[in-house]
């Protein structure tokens, strides 16, 4: 077996890394009742038919995360299967709102990821950031509140971004959050374009100043906003196996990825969810090669590009690659 080539990792809600069987240990360590017999039938609740139909289920499985240890133990299993995939950096986003609105405070959720981040290149060889996500499904008043809940944290936090359901929520909603965010010197991401049209991707761009588009699949029904990207090479976090699983696209050997580099896009490939949209980073790699027939010189290309966009410094990122 090759080694996996080493990648960076751009896109992953760390809520999303939440495998059945840690799902089911940390219920019975909270005293939490989930509404499947076991893991095989959670399993077979993963057949999504859009975002929303994903998310509702993601958000209720959150439920059996209650402690700084529990954060912990989530974040380190998925470093040490991101990096046995040969992830060597990963900037992670987590889902504040979602654990606070449970009464989870958002101190617990920072520390726990923190305590395993902190230790994350010694024991795993991976370097790491964190990025907060605002749910732009909820108020954006309810965002300005947790961006200044998170205010304690800051040292903690590279960067914010924008996800849950897209469609209905454009990123013009949060223009003051992300201003507010850029003065405290956050880096600044969004999801666009995974289910929303292209005006939100050029929105995300244009109000939001985002400097990297998380998803941006449709960008590619508007060949004037394709060739902005390309101009400015605006990196984009492409998910593949997630847009497959929640019916953006049909198939796999569907998927524009191919054409998208080929028009000069500075495309990079993640797992946005892996426990639920059926493989990792590394797997996501492996997919979309043999789904799209990428050669050896694309898969290189797609882990510069990993690099390149990431929010690494130069130093850091020759050392890590
Ligand atoms: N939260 C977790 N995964 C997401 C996705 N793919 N899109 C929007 N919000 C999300
Ligand atoms: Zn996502």
């Amino acid at each position: 077996m090759p080694l996996p080539l080493p990648k960076a990792e751009l896109h992953l809600h760390i809520e999303g890394t939440l495998e059945p069987e840690l799902a089911f240990a940390l219920a019975a360590r909270n005293g939490v009742t989930l509404p499947y017999a076991d893991t095989e039938q959670l399993r077979e609740a993963y057949l999504f038919s859009d975002l929303q139909s994903f998310l509702d289920l993601y958000y209720e499985l959150m439920a059996v995360l209650h402690t700084v240890d529990d954060f912990t133990e989530l974040a380190d299993a998925y470093l040490a299967r991101a990096a046995a995939q040969g992830v060597r950096h990963a900037e992670i986003f987590f889902d504040p709102q979602a654990h606070t609105a449970r009464g989870i405070p958002i101190g617990t959720v920072i520390e726990g990821l923190a305590r395993a981040l902190d230790g994350a290149e010694e024991r795993h060889g991976v370097s790491t950031r964190l990025i907060m996500c605002f749910l732009r499904d909820e108020s954006a008043e309810s965002a300005m509140a947790t961006l200044e809940a998170a205010k304690p944290y800051l040292h903690r936090i590279t960067g914010v971004g924008l996800d849950s359901a897209e469609v209905g929520h454009p990123p013009s909603k949060f223009r003051e959050v992300y201003a507010a965010a850029e003065a405290l010197g956050l880096r600044k991401v969004a999801h666009a374009g995974e289910e929303g049209p292209p005006d939100y991707i050029r929105e995300a761009l244009d109000v939001l100043g985002v400097e990297r588009i998380d998803h941006g699949l449709r960008c590619v029904e508007d060949p004037e906003l394709v060739e902005r990207l390309v101009r400015e090479r605006v990196p984009l976090t492409l998910c593949p196996l997630s847009n497959v699983r929640l019916r953006a696209i049909d198939v796999l050997e569907d998927h524009p990825l191919a054409s998208m580099l080929e028009a000069g896009l500075m495309a990079t490939v993640n797992s946005d969810d892996p426990a639920y949209f059926g493989g990792y980073v590394g797997d996501t790699f492996d997919a979309v090669r043999g789904a799209l027939g990428l050669d050896r010189e694309q898969m290189r290309t797609l882990a510069r590009n990993s690099f390149e966009a990431s929010f690494l410094d130069d130093d850091e990122d020759r050392r890590a690659r």
